[in-house]
């Protein structure tokens, strides 16, 4: 039987084998939402970097540059790391770099796996879906805040784990995980809960965090290959 395991914070991660498993980056507020939408919104590509020095570096290769820290869109960059402020006459076609506090560390730190794919409520159920198609074991990597578990990532593991339900659960995170998504009727109004929600609304952001709670509204499969993030 599959196993599925979910590591809370990807400063965690150095205690968890995801040699030959599918690792699924999740970051709901807000890479992986930001990375789903660049690609949805046609993309050719997204590199995650894990410094703000060689994002800002790859703008003189065409790359659209973006960096968040602190939830805050670092000045020099052409975007901070919103969903919301992307459209697609502006991304269709380009390579984007995008830097932030926490996912795009989480996705580095992912390589070696048997696969690498990211998730988001943004694409939730097609991650579901994809990860019933492949054969190996699975490891929801959470990013987390600055080494902390956040309410929101959580959750969307919960609902990936509630979603495997021939899975064997691996360990208590993922049990605590779909706990919580079993207890919760209201994806937004339970994420509006969160640190970092309180954080992003007291930088006038809300309209990220409703749109980040929207179920497989952008049902498409970030894919890792390389250093660069794909439509798979
Ligand atoms: C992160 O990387 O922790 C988040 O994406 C931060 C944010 O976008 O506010």
């Amino acid at each position: 039987m599959r196993s599925v395991d979910v590591c809370l914070t990807h400063q965690d991660f150095n205690n968890y084998d995801h040699k030959g498993k599918i690792v699924v980056v999740i970051d709901v507020l807000r890479a992986t939402s930001t990375i789903n939408t660049l690609l949805f919104l046609g993309a050719d590509h997204v590199m995650p970097i894990g410094s703000l020095e060689e994002c800002k570096s790859l703008k003189d290769h065409d790359y659209i540059i973006m960096a968040e820290r602190l939830g805050k869109k670092v000045e020099g960059f052409d975007y901070g790391n919103s969903p919301t402020k992307l459209t697609e006459k502006d991304i269709k076609g380009k390579k984007v770099a995008i830097a932030t506090s926490n996912g795009s560390k989480a996705i580095i730190k992912s390589e070696g796996s048997e696969m690498t794919i990211l998730c988001s409520f943004l694409n939730i159920e097609s991650v579901i879906n994809r990860i019933k198609k492949s054969e190996s074991d699975v490891i929801l990597l959470c990013s987390g805040w600055l080494g902390k578990t956040n309410l929101e990532d959580t959750l969307c593991a919960g609902g990936i784990v509630a979603g495997l339900d021939n899975f064997e659960i691996e360990s208590d995170t993922a049990l605590m995980a779909k706990a919580l998504h079993e207890n919760t009727n209201d994806i937004l109004e339970t994420i509006k809960l969160s640190s970092h929600a309180k954080r992003l609304s007291g930088y006038d952001n809300k309209i990220d965090i409703e749109f980040c709670s929207r179920v497989n509204t952008q049902p498409i499969i970030p894919l890792l290959e390389g250093n660069q993030i794909v439509l798979s």
